[in-house]
C-alpha cells in the first residue's frame, strides 16, 4: 500500500491515557531520598483523558479541553506540562531516522486533577506512546520506561496501562493475578489532593506486601483478598480532605458494592462490583444524588 505524505503529514492521532486505580497500596517503606516504597495492585479503568496529535510545521503546542481542561485554563498548557515535558524529553531521544514535527496536541481531560487516578501521568505516558509512534523515533522499550520514570513515579505504570503490580516507587512491575470479571464505580467529590501532602501526613508502620494468590475465580474471591490489604494513604486523605469519608461510604452503601476503597493519594475512590452491568447502575444512582461529583462506571481495560 502506498501512502500519500500528506496524508501522513495531517493526519490527527489518537491515544487513549485510561484511569489508573489502585486496587490496594501498601506503603512498606522509605528510600533515603523521601520518595516511599510501595506494594500495589494496580488496574485501568474504561475511562481516560484523550489526547490527539495534528502535525504542523508551527511549534509544537498543546490546548486543553474536556470538561476538566477548560477549568484549568491555559496557564496548565505551558511546557511545565507533563505532556509537554515528555515531548522534549522524546525529541531528544529521537533516532536519525525519525521526522520530529511541530504541531497541536489537544489534551480532552475528561478525568478529575490531582485525584488519584493518573491524571498527569497517565496524559504523559500516552504522549510517550503517541510521539514515538507520530515521529517514528523508534525509542525502545526499555528506554521509554526509563524516561517515565524521570516523569514521575506513576508514569512507568502508566505507560504499560494494564493490570500489573507496582513496587519500588513506581518503577517495578511484574506480572499480576488474572482479575475475574468485575464492574468499577470511580467517585470524586471536586476537590483537588496535593499528593506530597497526603505522603507527608501518614504516620504509622510500614505495611508488608501483600501475599497474592494466581488468580481469582470471581470477583467475590478477589475482594476477599483485597479485604486483606488496604490504601495506607486512606486515612490520611481523608485529614486532607474530608469528603473522602462521605464519598467512601455511599459507595459501600450501593447494592452489590463488594468493596468500597480510595485509589493512590486520592480523593478518587472506587467501589467493585460482581458485574460491569451493577456498576453502571451504582453510578447512575450516585450521579443522580450528587450532580457536583464526577461519577463513572463500568468495565476494567
Ligand atoms: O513522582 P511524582 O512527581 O508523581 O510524585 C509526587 C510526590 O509524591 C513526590 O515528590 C513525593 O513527595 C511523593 N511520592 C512519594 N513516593 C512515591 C510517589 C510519590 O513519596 N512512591
Amino acid at each position: 500500500m502506498t501512502v500519500d505524505v500528506l496524508d501522513v503529514a495531517t493526519t490527527t492521532l489518537t491515544e487513549i491515557a485510561p484511569a489508573k486505580i489502585n486496587l490496594y497500596l501498601h506503603v512498606t517503606g522509605r528510600r533515603p531520598d523521601g520518595y516511599h516504597l510501595l506494594d500495589s495492585l494496580v488496574v485501568f479503568a474504561g475511562a481516560g483523558d484523550v489526547l490527539h496529535y495534528e502535525p504542523g510545521t508551527e511549534p509544537l503546542h498543546l490546548k486543553l479541553e474536556g470538561r476538566f481542561g477548560r477549568a484549568l485554563g491555559a496557564d496548565a498548557a505551558g511546557a511545565d506540562n507533563l505532556v509537554m515535558k515528555a515531548a522534549a524529553v522524546l525529541r531528544d531521544l529521537a533516532g536519525p531516522q525519525a521526522n520530529v514535527q511541530g504541531g497541536c496536541l489537544v489534551l480532552e481531560k475528561n478525568l478529575p486533577v490531582a485525584s488519584g487516578i493518573g491524571g498527569g501521568s497517565a496524559d504523559a505516558a500516552a504522549a510517550l506512546r503517541l510521539l514515538n509512534r507520530a515521529w517514528n523515533a523508534q525509542v525502545d522499550e526499555p528506554t521509554l520506561f526509563r524516561v517515565a520514570e524521570t516523569l514521575g513515579a506513576d508514569v512507568p505504570v502508566c505507560l504499560l496501562s494494564q493490570t500489573v503490580r507496582m513496587e519500588g516507587i513506581g518503577e517495578t512491575l511484574t506480572p499480576a493475578p488474572r482479575l475475574p470479571e468485575c464492574g468499577l464505580v470511580l467517585v470524586n467529590c471536586g476537590q483537588a489532593v496535593s499528593t506530597p501532602d497526603v505522603f507527608r501526613k501518614r504516620t504509622g508502620d510500614f505495611v508488608p506486601r501483600a501475599d497474592l494468590p494466581q488468580s481469582w475465580p470471581n470477583s467475590a474471591a478477589m475482594v476477599a483478598t483485597l479485604k486483606a490489604q488496604e490504601n495506607s494513604l486512606e486515612t490520611p486523605a481523608c485529614t486532607v480532605c474530608p469528603p473522602v469519608k462521605k464519598v467512601l461510604a455511599d459507595i459501600a452503601a450501593q447494592p452489590d458494592c463488594q468493596l468500597a476503597r480510595m485509589s493512590g493519594s486520592g480523593a478518587t475512590c472506587f467501589g467493585v462490583f460482581p458485574t460491569v452491568e451493577a456498576a453502571r447502575e451504582a453510578a447512575d444512582r450516585l450521579a443522580e444524588a450528587h450532580a457536583a461529583w464526577w461519577v463513572w462506571g463500568g468495565a476494567l481495560v
